[in-house]
């Protein structure tokens, strides 16, 4: 199958062809791509879509390389359970048979295609960006089956809710909530570097001189959000201890239950 990314472009997936965006025979996709200019964005195609499907179920193929942690181009290509990339090569992970076509190209032999694909210049931080996903939908996948566990037993007449871990485990759920989130937000805007717009601008072209406002920012936001995470602990803390006391004039139907059943 034509990969427009690919360094030499075939005949039936040309620059124009994959790109919307009008090439000179002498100018190549890959150079294109890498030019410091902006140009006018890629604009959507027949010949967008039927030369790269996976470029539309990221919108980035590197990113998508990077996320499946796809070194090189396999057909059927695997889903990589952690893993690293070590010198340009896959260590640790595991590997499930053509799931990762499955899941990235809706096919469970279309190949994703591999960072070999891909100019060098043109890969984001593979590691970073693929971890930041992994553990993303690891959680993600996670708080999910928690949910599920919890109607299930909820069914069969068990209640979760009795259970001290499964308690524990909602408590710490919050947290990898966030977690979740920020790995999400690292693994979109990390995988789509060095790219701003994808095949459009550069990062590097993009970037302003404005280090002393960002450090005020940073600073005002820190305060701002450390002074918020201090008061929410505060509240809560004493919301639970004057529950503990029997405190009257708290109700609330999240509160515990009372030894009468009340709240
Ligand atoms: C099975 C679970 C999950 C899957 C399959 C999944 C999948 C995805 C995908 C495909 C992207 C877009 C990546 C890109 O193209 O750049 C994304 C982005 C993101 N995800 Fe998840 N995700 C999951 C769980 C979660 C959870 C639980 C959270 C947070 C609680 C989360 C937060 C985010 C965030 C913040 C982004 C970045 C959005 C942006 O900046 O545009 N995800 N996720």
């Amino acid at each position: 199958m034509p990969t427009c990314w690919s360094a030499s472009p075939s005949p039936a997936c040309t620059p124009s062809a994959c790109s919307g965006v009008a090439a000179t025979p002498t100018t190549g996709w890959a150079s294109s791509s890498r030019s410091s200019s902006p140009r006018s964005p890629p604009s959507p195609s027949p010949s967008w879509a039927t030369c790269s499907a996976s470029a539309s179920t990221s919108g980035s193929p590197p990113r998508l390389a990077a996320f499946e942690l796809a070194d090189t181009t396999e057909s059927p290509s695997p889903l990589r359970l952690g893993g690293i990339m070590v010198d340009g090569e896959v260590k640790y992970s595991i590997d499930i048979p053509y799931l990762g076509s499955l899941i990235a190209m809706n096919s469970p032999d279309k190949p994703v295609p591999g960072l070999d694909t891909i100019p060098e210049e043109d890969h984001p931080p593979v590691n970073m960006t693929h971890l930041a996903f992994q553990t993303m939908v690891g959680i993600g996948t996670l708080l999910a089956a928690a949910v599920v566990l919890f109607w299930v037993q909820r069914r069969r007449g068990r209640d979760l809710l009795e259970k001290r871990w499964f308690l524990r485990f909602a408590a710490v759920a919050g947290p990898l909530a966030v977690i979740a989130l920020e790995a999400g937000w690292i693994a979109t805007e990390v995988g789509r570097q060095p790219w701003i717009v994808y095949d459009v601008m550069r990062t590097t072209d993009a970037v302003g001189d404005y280090t002393a406002s960002l450090w005020w920012l940073l600073g005002i936001s820190t305060v701002v959000y450390t002074g918020m995470t201090v008061g929410a602990v505060v509240v809560l803390r004493s919301m639970a201890r004057r529950w503990r006391e029997g405190a009257v004039d708290l109700p609330s139907p999240y509160a515990p239950a009372t030894a009468e059943g009340q709240r």
